[in-house]
């Protein structure tokens, strides 16, 4: 074991840490890190995607896949309504699925519900039961934080497992000006892109190379204004 003193010597300098802060941004602590993590706005954004498919006809019979669900934002309104096990979440990060069921299911005592969560750095969905399908998926604030080709993948996983008249929604933010932006690395999950900004032209040349439509949805009232797409097979 390490002395104490020894270890406080071998801390970067305080100006080191302060400008590798200032890089990277400070990384969200403390215990509600998980609800920041997921970009804030816990209960206006949780609750806008439950209208917004609630409004698009989800019911509690129906199954819906959560794509990168986070620490469950949005998964804890829909696994109150749906019945239990048809909640579906899969994401990259295990310690916001972690969170998710640890402190949110049980502080919400929802437990009894089963949501069913997957850990995946590929939308890996032959994790999930061979034979589920969905009437509804979701990648509430998912694009915004991945390149082309990570999208592309995306949708070539997704879109088989929809339900006959199933829909993907799926939240962007819009080029202005038509160009691709892929952004910058995420600050702190450096797999991720962040400040991404995409034409609805490569969400069509997207759809069309998966052999799938899609339709531009815009405005829905997201706080940040992504704007939202609907994908059928
Ligand atoms: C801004 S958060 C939104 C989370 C959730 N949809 C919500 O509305 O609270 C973006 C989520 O996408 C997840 N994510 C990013 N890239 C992913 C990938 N390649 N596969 C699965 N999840 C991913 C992140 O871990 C994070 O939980």
């Amino acid at each position: 074991m390490l002395s104490r003193r020894v270890k406080a010597a071998m801390k970067p300098p305080k100006l080191f840490r302060w400008i590798r802060r200032k890089i990277r941004g400070k990384e969200p602590s403390g215990p509600t890190w998980h609800r920041a993590a997921v970009g804030g706005h816990w209960d206006t954004i949780g609750r806008l995607q439950f209208a917004f498919l609630e409004s698009r006809g989800l019911q509690p019979q129906h199954y819906l896949l959560d794509v990168g669900c986070g620490s469950l934002r949005g998964g804890l309104h829909f696994i109150r309504h749906l019945d239990a096990g048809h909640y579906f979440g899969i994401d990259h990060e295990q310690a916001l699925l972690d969170a998710g069921r640890e402190v949110e299911l049980a502080g919400a005592r929802l437990e009894h519900k089963d949501p069913q969560l997957f850990r995946s750095d590929d939308f890996d969905l032959s994790l999930l039961p061979p034979d589920r399908t969905f009437e509804f998926a979701l990648a509430q604030s998912l694009f915004t934080h991945l390149t082309p080709d990570m999208i592309d993948l995306c949708l070539a996983k997704v879109m088989p497992r929809l339900a006959p008249g199933g829909t993907f929604y799926a939240t962007f933010q819009e080029s202005e000006d038509g160009t691709i932006d892929p952004g910058k690395p995420h600050r702190w999950r450096t797999q991720e892109r962040r400040g991404t900004h995409y034409p609805f032209l490569m969400f069509e040349n997207l759809a069309r190379k998966a052999n799938v439509s899609v339709e531009y949805i815009g405005d829905w009232h997201h706080p940040r204004q992504q704007m939202m797409l609907a994908f059928r097979a």
